[in-house]
């Protein structure tokens, strides 16, 4: 003991050995170590400490067990022992032993090997199987009789197990060592001086095993020798060692082996007894055996993953103490009765709609208590979502999307992983990921329409509702959030804006102002829905505006002028016939449609039987021949109404004078003619110029009046060559006319030129002049219409 006292040891705990093959670590640690005891670092180790590896979430697993022996300080990745390690419940005599863990890295999974190679301390003393050892010895044994004590066992190996033994000092025996066939050790009393009964039937010894240790232990058995008459035969087991196989979770008393020995010797002397030796505290619970009989049978729960292979040590005994060994191995075979347990490692939750497919969207791991084909798993995602496992290192599997996402469709998954193994029955257990989609501005706005129309009066309030527009947009919260707004363009010259306004949550269009059908009819913007994403998205969407007419403006009566005067006289040659034109009312209506549809009547009349209108030319005419008896002058009022809702009218007078000397007039007729239509065309020249030069201005007044002429805004067309279809607007053709009349019926003619256009004109003028002679008698007008469009 002193000289094993006298070695120094140092508390040196740990040594790194080597670095294998790159990416495997091992370690050699001592047993036992403190909590907190730190191993190794692996950040320095594996050759990482330049990669930020704090961030890798290193991880340490032992497959199969429940317990953390050492785990990762992510602090300063150290490896610490956090579990109390006994080399003996791990390795038991096995001098190698290692203990196999998985370093897991994250973000990419990168697994290690990482060994631990436990060095044995002495922390196990030599314990005897007994307290005490009976020895029945013959007086008559001879000197040199060798008496078998069994070993005593020590948990720890080599120099740590037992390796001398003390006999307590006596005057007849010596101890010494030996070892069986099989290799175990053993020791042996050796008769040295002769017993005898007569002088001490009985003795007492104390036999210390101690071991190596550096902090020596030992343990004692007390060996109680009594002095008998001879026994000459020790039990012979008829094999040296036996083997079982017992399947696991094999039922209490299920027979594994009976083992047996024989005694040649007769009597109490041959009488074979059978105890266990040497065995390990989990083996007696496990197993009991039959004194009597030899046989062992199951006496506790067999579980495979607990141990697969046991090893018992059998003593068979005769009646007065000689004994035998033998070796009894049970191997246990695997059932499969465990399932695969799920673990999830990590996962990113939520993950953004747009990932890529293929995305790892977190780590399983998959554990089989059991062992070959029963601990073979298989890992599959069930249902129909777009994620797939892909099978990584060893039991991990990543979780990858496999299709492309989108939250407006799906925004939550429940997936749920299946394993299986390929034991028969198989055994499998399910685990449920729940995995939210998170969004991304992904859509833009949709009109719900491709186009939007409205309609409305002219003349209306400023501030009345237009119409409304609506989009959706399916994205979440903000990024779903739409606002209109106007796009900014010119209706008209003015901005967009000073005539519409738009409610940027609701998309209702107001009007700002009223609009006048005679100014303009209609006019198209366009209304932006913009989502408060970011980037935001946008789309557009027309909407056009279609102003209706109303009946706002009465006839105006051209011709004759409303101040009737005796200017306004018509001359009517007496041989007039039955149906001879003599004049025409002439009005024109600034609306459009129905309500611009003239009518003419005559409301009160000198002779009322005389003169008739036509109802949509305005044309008067003789009903009958002119009679004698006729009044020279006659007296007509007549109106002209529109065709409006409510209608509206003008009226004019006009004096009609009955004459028979119109023939000499011709002549003075003819020069006066002439000189009118110098002057009209002077005139009508220089309005044409007055109107591109208003062209040429963009000047868009509405409404010119100047001396002698009248502009009317709009498509204004004599009723009887305006083609008018059911909602008032012009079909096809605008004109481009000259009307030329005069007071005579033989001098009224006309001049037409039209064409066509599918465009709609924006504006029209419409240019009157009238000329008006009256000398003395005889009356000259002269009217000239001028409609001008711009195109
Ligand atoms: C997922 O499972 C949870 C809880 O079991 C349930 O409330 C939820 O509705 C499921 N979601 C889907 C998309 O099935
Ligand atoms: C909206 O989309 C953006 C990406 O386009 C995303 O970053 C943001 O989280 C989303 N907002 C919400 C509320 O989901
Ligand atoms: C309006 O939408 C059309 C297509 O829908 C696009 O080409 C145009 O650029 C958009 N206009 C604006 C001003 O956003």
């Amino acid at each position: 003991l002193r000289k094993l006292n006298r070695r120094i040891y140092g508390v040196l705990f740990v040594f790194f050995v080597a670095q294998r093959t790159k990416g495997d670590l091992t370690y050699s640690v001592q047993e036992e170590l403190k909590r907190g005891s730190i191993i190794g670092n692996i950040a320095r180790d594996l050759g990482l400490e330049s990669l930020g590896i704090s961030a890798r979430k290193a991880r340490v697993e032992m497959e199969g067990s429940q317990k953390e022996y050492i785990r990762v300080d992510l602090r300063n990745q150290d490896l610490v022992v956090t579990e109390r390690i006994d080399r003996e419940e791990h390795c038991g005599q096995n001098p190698n032993c290692i203990l196999k863990f998985d370093l897991l890295l994250e973000n990419p999974l990168e697994l290690h090997r990482l060994s631990l190679q436990i060095q044995d301390i002495n922390d196990n003393s030599p314990v005897f199987q007994k307290d005490s050892v009976k020895l029945e010895i013959s007086e008559i044994a001879l000197k040199g009789s060798r008496y078998r004590i069994n070993a005593a066992h020590d948990a720890d190996i080599g120099q740590n197990a037992v390796q001398s033994y003390i006999l307590q000092q006596n005057a007849n025996f010596v101890f010494n060592m030996q070892t069986t066939n099989a290799g175990s050790k053993y020791g042996e009393l050796v008769l040295n001086k002769e017993l005898d009964r007569e002088e001490q039937h009985e003795l007492n010894l104390l036999l210390t095993a101690v071991d190596g240790g550096s902090q020596q232990r030992s343990g004692t058995v007390v060996i109680k020798v009594t002095v008998l008459d001879a026994n000459d035969n020790a039990p012979l087991f008829t094999e040296a060692e036996y083997k079982a196989s017992l399947h696991e979770n094999a039922p209490l008393n299920t027979p594994v082996i009976t083992v047996s020995a024989k005694d040649a010797d007769e009597g109490l002397n041959g009488e074979v007894t059978y105890e266990f030796g040497r065995i390990s505290e989990k083996s007696e619970k496990l197993f009991s055996l039959d004194e009597k009989t030899g046989e062992i049978v199951v006496a506790g729960e067999i579980d495979y993953e607990e141990g697969s292979k046991y090893e018992l040590m059998i003593e068979a005994k005769d009646g007065y103490g000689l004994s035998s060994e033998a070796k009894v191995i049970i191997d246990i075979t695997d059932a499969n009765d465990n399932a695969p347990v799920i673990y999830l490692k990590s996962l990113s939750n939520p993950i953004p709609e747009n990932v890529s497919p293929g995305t790892e969207v977190g780590i399983i791991n998959v554990q089989d208590r059991d062992s070959e084909r029963n601990r073979m798993v298989r890992c599959f995602v069930q249902q129909n979502v777009p994620f797939k496992l892909v099978p990584s290192i060893k039991n991990y599997y990543s979780l990858v999307t496999a299709g492309q996402l989108d939250r407006e469709l799906v925004s939550e998954y429940n997936i749920t992983i299946t394993a299986t193994d390929e034991g028969s029955p198989p055994l499998s257990s399910s685990k449920t990921v729940q995995l939210s989609v998170a969004d991304i501005n992904d859509n833009p706005p949709v009109f719900e329409e491709q186009s939007y129309n409205a309609y409305i009066n002219e003349n209306n309030k400023p501030g009345s509702t237009l119409c409304s527009v609506s989009s959706r947009d399916p994205d979440w919260r903000q990024n779903g959030t739409v606002i209109y707004s106007l796009l900014p363009a010119e209706v008209n010259g003015a901005s967009v804006s000073s005539y519409l306004s738009i409610n940027g949550d609701t998309g209702v269009i107001h009007a700002v102002r009223s609009f006048d059908y005679e100014q303009f009819r209609s006019f198209k913007f366009h209304v932006m829905a913009r989502d408060n994403g970011s980037p935001p998205l946008s789309s557009n969407v027309t909407v056009s505006v279609f102003i209706s007419d109303v009946n706002d403006n009465s006839p105006q009566i051209l011709y004759p002028t409303l101040e009737g005067s005796s200017f306004m006289t018509e001359l009517v040659p007496k041989a007039a016939q039955g149906g001879s034109l003599v004049s025409k009312v002439i009005a024109v209506d600034a609306d459009s449609g129905q309500n611009a549809w003239l009518s003419y009547h005559i409301v009160k009349a000198t002779d009322p039987g005389l003169f008739s209108i036509d109802l949509h030319s305005g044309e008067i005419r003789t009903q009958r021949d002119i009679l004698e008896s006729d009044s020279m002058k006659q007296n007509l009022i007549v109106a002209v109404k529109d065709n409006g809702q409510p209608s509206l009218s003008a009226t004019c007078s006009m004096y009609l004078l009955i004459s028979d000397n119109l023939a000499e007039k011709n002549s003075k007729l003819t020069s006066y003619l002439i000189i009118a239509l110098v002057s009209v065309s002077t005139l009508f020249l220089t309005s044409i110029i007055i109107i591109l030069g208003v062209r040429f201005c963009r000047r868009r007044k509405p409404r010119l009046l100047f001396d002698g002429a009248v502009a009317i805004p709009g498509s204004y067309m004599p009723p009887n060559y305006a083609d008018v279809d059911g909602i008032g607007t012009l079909r096809s053709a605008y004109n481009y006319d000259t009307y030329l009349t005069t007071g005579s019926r033989t001098s009224d003619f006309k001049f037409v030129s039209s064409y066509n256009d599918n465009t709609m004109p924006q504006t029209c003028f419409l240019f009157t002049f009238l000329l008006v002679f009256s000398p003395s008698e005889a009356a000259f007008h002269m009217l000239i219409v001028v409609n001008i469009c711009k195109l």
